[in-house]
């Protein structure tokens, strides 16, 4: 449980999210400065969390939950949040299917 995982589809990475909610898909790249999240994103208390600067989401809906906290350096977090303005991932539907997970880009 509260894995994640990046798989490349064509140009796109994406990343597949299982939580204890269910099984979910998204842009791989955070929104915050577009670092790869397969790369160290982490399920913590039912969010994803960036590795850089901590920003989280929601993966059901990819909304933000908290925008570059940057825990170990706060200010460093505030004034690297203000660069940019925080922003949703994109989501995809994904699905369960004879042991394989289908994600729909179209979605
Ligand atoms: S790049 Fe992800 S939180 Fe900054």
């Amino acid at each position: 449980m509260n894995k994640v995982k990046g798989k490349a589809i064509g140009t796109k990475m994406v990343l597949v999210m299982r939580t204890e909610e269910g099984i979910f898909g998204s842009n791989a790249l955070c929104r915050h400065m577009a670092w790869p999240m397969h790369w160290g994103g982490k399920i913590k208390d039912g969010c994803l969390r960036c590795p850089l600067h901590q920003t989280t989401y929601h993966p059901e809906d990819g909304s933000v939950n908290e925008w570059s906290p940057a825990h170990y350096f706060p200010a460093y977090g505030r004034f690297l949040g203000k660069l940019r303005t925080p922003s949703s991932l994109k989501t995809y539907d994904v699905r369960e299917h004879d042991g394989y997970v289908e994600i729909d880009l179209n979605s």
